[in-house]
């Protein structure tokens, strides 16, 4: 427990930037060829079925990597912006469409940069650190139109072993097939605290949806969709 607790306060931010970069190429074949089935089967659909019943005209998908979810919702007549930190991942994302990517780390996000607004920001899997993800959210509000929406889609904290503290936890490609290289460790958060980031962001909680997987019957995924808070 102790040696547990000893490679958990080892992990960090910066360890899941390094990650991403090492393991573009085999992200790119896995995501393009279909290979990840909890995608093939039910969160692919989820996301997609979310944003569409949203009534939203422009995205930023934020950790958007090749950038698979910013072409979907482009080719159903969204105004769609990606954003990520990994050059290989946007290089690939800009061959296979006209769409804007954004270079960027969460960490650089402001209210002025990108200098755009949306009326829906989201993050599909991306969401993994501690302090990259309290900033972006520290920031969403500025990147909304007035009303706007913030959807994520996230590991269900209920697949996470039995876990219920919050904490770095080391990360698996298990239910991945390719050649990866060492995985990005991630920041556990209960869906307490995912509420609480929430709420300190000026977002009113109007869904949560739980996928499931119709093979395995289990929650594939945890759905939030906020929307910002008018002012008093
Ligand atoms: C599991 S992938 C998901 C990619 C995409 N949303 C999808 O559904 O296929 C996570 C992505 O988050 C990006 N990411 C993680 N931390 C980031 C950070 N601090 N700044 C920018 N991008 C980040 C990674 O580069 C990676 O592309």
């Amino acid at each position: 427990m102790e040696a547990r607790g000893r490679v958990m306060s080892l992990l960090n931010d910066k360890q899941i930037i390094e990650a991403w970069h090492r393991n573009a190429r085999p992200w790119i074949t896995a995501v393009q060829q279909d290979r990840i089935e909890s995608r093939r089967l039910v969160t692919n659909r989820a996301i997609l079925e979310t944003v569409d019943s949203l009534d939203v005209q422009s995205v930023l998908d934020i950790g958007c990597g090749e950038g698979w979810l910013v072409r979907q919702l482009s080719s159903a007549g969204l105004r769609v912006a990606g954003l990520d930190v990994v050059p290989d991942l946007l290089e690939q994302a800009r061959r296979l469409g006209p769409e804007r990517y954004y270079l960027m780390a969460y960490e650089a996000l402001s209210a002025r940069n990108p200098a755009d607004y949306f009326d829906l920001a989201l993050c599909n899997f991306s969401l993994f650190g501690k302090g990259s993800v309290e900033h972006l959210f520290g920031v969403l509000s500025g990147l909304l139109n007035p009303g706007g929406y913030f959807v994520m889609q996230t590991l269900h904290p209920a697949a996470a072993e039995g876990e219920s503290v919050d904490g770095w936890r080391e990360g698996s490609w298990a239910g991945i097939e390719g050649d990866f290289a060492e995985p990005a460790p991630w920041y556990f958060r209960n869906t307490a605290s995912w509420l609480q980031l929430f709420e300190r962001a000026g977002l009113d909680l109007i869904e949560c949806r739980e996928p499931v997987n119709p093979v395995t019957d289990q929650v594939a995924s945890l759905i939030l969709v906020g929307r910002l808070r008018k002012a008093p």
